[in-house]
């Protein structure tokens, strides 16, 4: 690691901090129901029967198990080995007869050549893949013309200021990973600035205030 850069620095600092979150992630029940089932039933909507799909930081591979039967090929990645480990113990344990793949990779490494998929997804994980306008070139180049980018994330930078100021120091006990302080409308420039246009913009949460929107954006075709 001497020799890193400064990104690869972080990146291994992140693959250490979701590995040992890991197990305890994978004991978590869902906390809104009845928004995640929404937020499933929307995606779905949007997905085609032979779509090439790529999520991003799948964690332990709940949404990839449950979309990866409506579509052609769904490839699942996640910087964390500990949570691709388990993602494939819950899939052997499902047993179905159509299993996404399951792969380490971080948004960077992703494998796929420009234009390889007709989505990607990115639930709850954009906000952890470092610089914003950087994650999007790249979900960009992975995306067909026409394809789309479909996500929910967390846009910390609607939180309040007080927030922000203890991300460093729960970072440096180990108890936050890095993220990114992006607001709702921020997110929508970047989209914009990247050649996307949202064409379904909602909440994830089924109540209260959510900072997490699910947009729905395409790819612009040229
Ligand atoms: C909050 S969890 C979300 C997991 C799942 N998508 C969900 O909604 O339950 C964030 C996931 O992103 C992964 N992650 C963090 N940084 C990443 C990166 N740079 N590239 C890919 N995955 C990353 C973590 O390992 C973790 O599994």
């Amino acid at each position: 690691m001497a020799h890193g850069t400064a990104d690869s620095r972080f990146s291994a600092r992140d693959e250490r901090f979701w590995d040992r979150m890991a197990r305890r992630y994978a004991r978590l029940a869902v906390r809104d129901a009845a928004g995640y089932a929404q937020t499933l039933a929307r995606t779905r909507h949007w997905l085609g029967a032979g779509d090439r799909v790529l999520e991003i930081g799948c964690g332990t591979g709940t949404t990839a198990l449950a979309l990866a039967p409506h579509v052609g090929r769904y490839l699942a990645t996640d910087i964390s080995g500990a949570m691709i480990a388990i993602a494939r113990d819950k899939a052997a344990a499902a047993g179905s007869a159509v299993v996404p793949a399951f792969e380490k990779a971080t948004l960077d490494d992703a494998p796929g050549a420009p234009g390889a998929y007709d989505a990607v997804l990115a639930f709850n994980a954009l906000h952890l893949c470092g610089d914003v306008p950087a994650a999007l070139a790249r979900v960009a180049r992975l995306v067909r013309p026409g394809g789309l980018f479909i996500s929910k994330t967390p846009c910390l930078g609607d939180v309040s200021p007080v927030f922000r100021l203890l991300v460093p120091a729960l970072r440096l006990a180990r108890l936050a990973p890095r993220v990114t302080f992006v607001t709702a409308a921020g997110l929508e420039r970047e989209l914009a600035a990247a050649g996307f246009a949202v064409v379904e913009r909602g909440r994830h949460g089924s109540r209260g205030r959510d900072l997490r929107p699910f947009l729905v954006a395409r790819r612009a075709v040229s």
